[in-house]
This record gives C-alpha cells, sequence and structure tokens, in this order.
C-alpha cells in the first residue's frame, strides 16, 4: 500500500500501525538472530513512509529504528479512565508490574490511580524457548487488595495468567488486567477466561475476532486517540499535548 501511494504521487506517507509487528525483536537475545523490529522500520522506510505512528511500542527505543518522525502513542489514558470506573475502593487498589522491565510504566499508572502503591511480579524466561515465561513471586504489598495487573500485549496469555495465580496465591482479593495489544495467540484465551482474573481490558490495536472473546474481556476503542493523533499531524499541531493531561 505504502509503494502504491508513493507511485501515485502522494505528498507525503503517514504509517499508522497502532500495533508494531515484531516489536519484542528488538536485540539479538541471542547469537545469529535478526533484529526484525529494525528490519521493518527499513522496510517502512523504503517502501516509501515518510513518518509512523504507533501506540504502547514495546521498548521506546524502537523510534529510533526509524529514520523519520515517529509518532508514539499510549493508551493509558483510555485504559486507566475505564479501569477507574471500574474500582469500588481506589485506596485499595495496588498497580502491579508483570516482569521488572515495565515497572517505570507501572509509576505512571499508579499516578493516574491517585498514587496507589506498586507491586512486581518476578518473572524469568529461558531464551532457547519462545514464548514461554515463568512467574516466580511477587514483590510488593497486595494480601487483601485489588490488583490492576498492567502490560503491553498478551500473545499466548502466558505471563499474565502466571502473574495471576502468583497474586492469588499471595493473596490478592482481585485481580484486574489492562493490556493494550490483544495479540491473543495459542492458548491465550483459555488462559485469561480460567486464570481467575475479574476482568480483562484491552484495547482494539488488533481485531479481537469473535471466537476470541470471552464473558470478561471488554475490548475498548482506540481509535478517537489516533484520531485525534492523525489529526494534530496534519493540521501541524501538537501530539504530545494529547498526553500532558494524562503525565
Ligand atoms: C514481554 O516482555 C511482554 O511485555 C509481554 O509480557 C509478553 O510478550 C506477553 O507474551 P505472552 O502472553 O506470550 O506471555
Amino acid at each position: 500500500m505504502i509503494d502504491a501511494l508513493k507511485r501515485a504521487s502522494a505528498r507525503s506517507v503517514t504509517v499508522v500501525s497502532p500495533f508494531y509487528p515484531y516489536a519484542r525483536q528488538d536485540k539479538k537475545h541471542r547469537g545469529r538472530e535478526p533484529i526484525s523490529a529494525r528490519l521493518i522500520a527499513d522496510l517502512y522506510k523504503t517502501a516509501g513512509a515518510d513518518r509512523l505512528m504507533c501506540v504502547d511500542l514495546h521498548t521506546s527505543q524502537i523510534q529510533g529504528f526509524f529514520d523519520g518522525p515517529l509518532d508514539h502513542l499510549f493508551a493509558i489514558p483510555v485504559l486507566a479512565e475505564y479501569i477507574k470506573s471500574r474500582v469500588e475502593n481506589p485506596e485499595n487498589v495496588t498497580v502491579v508490574s508483570p516482569d521488572t522491565g515495565r515497572v517505570r510504566v507501572a509509576e505512571h499508572w499508579a499516578t493516574l490511580l491517585g498514587g496507589a502503591p506498586l507491586a512486581f511480579v518476578h518473572k524469568t524466561r529461558d531464551i532457547n524457548v519462545p514464548n514461554q515465561a515463568v512467574s516466580k513471586t511477587v514483590v510488593g504489598e497486595i494480601e487483601g487488595r485489588s490488583c490492576v495487573l498492567i502490560d503491553d500485549m498478551i500473545d499466548t496469555g502466558g505471563t499474565i495468567a502466571g502473574a495471576v495465580n502468583v497474586l492469588k496465591e499471595k493473596g490478592a482479593k482481585e485481580v484486574i488486567i489492562a493490556a493494550t495489544h490483544p495479540v491473543f495467540s495459542g492458548p491465550a484465551v483459555e488462559r485469561l477466561s480460567g486464570c481467575g482474573a475479574s476482568e480483562v481490558v484491552v484495547t482494539n490495536t488488533l481485531p479481537v475476532p469473535d471466537d476470541k472473546r470471552f464473558e470478561n474481556l471488554t475490548v475498548l476503542s482506540i481509535a478517537p486517540l489516533v484520531a485525534r493523533a492523525i489529526r494534530e499531524v496534519f493540521d501541524e499541531g501538537s501530539v504530545t499535548n494529547i498526553f500532558n493531561d494524562h503525565a
């Protein structure tokens, strides 16, 4: 599509890719691996993209893979607004990161939820086995508390279901999951619907087909946020300002 637009003399081409493909392959985890996230940026550029717009990149450094402007949008205003409406007692909320890599994002969540305390799950992966994570224990106060468990994506559901399991074992009162990208591959639906979370909240940065929807799943639309960002770009306004209210 980018190539077609370029050859049809488009003045500029902006790629709106709410989910950035291969985002987790942003480094070599061991020798002789590709850095596919970089390759995707090169493909976009070579095809003729002038600008990219994405939501919740797996790591912010991916912005630098694309040689041009990249608008990095955040789903947190959409997700947090909804979560606030679901939590009965805000004083009893703990924000939980499913691994140490997402603690900074969890801090942002904690601020938006009125200074909630933080916890994180100690997760390990075997680099030789793709898509398999082991959640070991949780660091932080979660006993008797309503836990908001956040992540950028749910792929096979192993990370998030493992984290719910650990939180429940350690006495969490309830767990609400909030994640941006519903990849939902392989056993994800089975894991999520049976993990004991009271609600799974995602956005539609990826489509969720009917056969992957389950009872306690909520899919929020990311479209208004993306639309606002597109308008800012084409009116030469500010994408950054969209998020200033939620800083
Ligand atoms: C990991 O770094 C990501 O943020 C997600 O936690 C992970 O990729 C989710 O994958 P899965 O659902 O297969 O555990």
